[in-house]
């Protein structure tokens, strides 16, 4: 059996990941099946029983309950039940997965937003990603301003972190910049202004490039 090939969507509020997600799934899930291989789509936090009571825990509670240390440790619990609930069964019975946020999230989020030391994070991915590394990670690249008016538009501003502020948002955006430039292997900056046609596009030549 092949094992399956791992897909990461990453950046900021609003740059229309989740968008996205769906309009990959629909082009990928037929091309797949030619092959006998499924695709699955899952989000961070979340994505697992145990993952998501996490997510509740975090997405629910205030903005300041918890410090960016103890938030990295939140997400990589929740990553963790994830990967051996959810990723690498589907991954080892040979299907793709299509995951909404993962890791460099908690690296932009926590550490380049949060101020969490690099060492720390990488010490906690490689005890809890290992090698279970994505194949291809979808970084989402959009000026701030416009991210934001598009995540108010959506009517989520109140959420925890779109309520944090530009200067906070601005430290995001260059954190995921320079995952981007550390990875070039694994990921793809995808200029995430445009329609939604023309994103969708940028996305397929990606994934299309890489691992068809
Ligand atoms: N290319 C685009 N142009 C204009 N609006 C978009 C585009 N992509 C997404 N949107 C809209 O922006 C909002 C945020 O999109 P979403 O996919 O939820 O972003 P994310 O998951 O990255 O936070 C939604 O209302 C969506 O319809
Ligand atoms: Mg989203």
């Amino acid at each position: 059996m092949t094992r399956g090939r791992f897909i990461t969507f990453e950046g900021g509020e609003g740059a229309g990941k989740s968008t996205q997600v769906g309009r990959l799934m629909a082009r990928l899930a037929p091309v797949l099946a030619g092959r006998g291989q499924g695709v699955i789509r899952t989000r961070e936090p979340g994505g697992s029983r145990g993952a998501e009571i996490i997510r509740n825990l975090v997405v629910a509670s205030d903005a300041e309950n918890w410090s960016p240390v103890t938030e990295t440790l939140l997400m990589y619990a929740s990553r963790s039940d994830h990967l051996e609930n959810t990723i690498r069964p589907a991954l080892a019975a040979g299907d793709w997965v299509v995951c909404d946020r993962f890791a460099d999230s908690s690296r932009a989020y926590q550490g380049a937003g949060g101020g969490v030391a690099p060492d720390f994070i990488e010490q906690m991915d490689r005890g809890v990603v290992g090698d279970d590394q994505p194949d291809l990670t979808l970084v989402f690249d959009l000026p701030v301003d416009v991210g934001l008016e598009r995540a108010f538009g959506r009517g989520l501003f109140e959420t925890r972190f779109e309520s944090k502020g530009v200067e906070f948002h601005q430290r995001l955006r260059e954190g995921f910049l320079r995952i981007c430039e550390a990875h070039p292997q694994r990921c793809v900056r995808i200029d995430a202004a445009g329609t939604l046609e023309e994103v969708e596009a940028r996305v397929w030549a990606a994934v299309e490039g890489r691992l068809l």
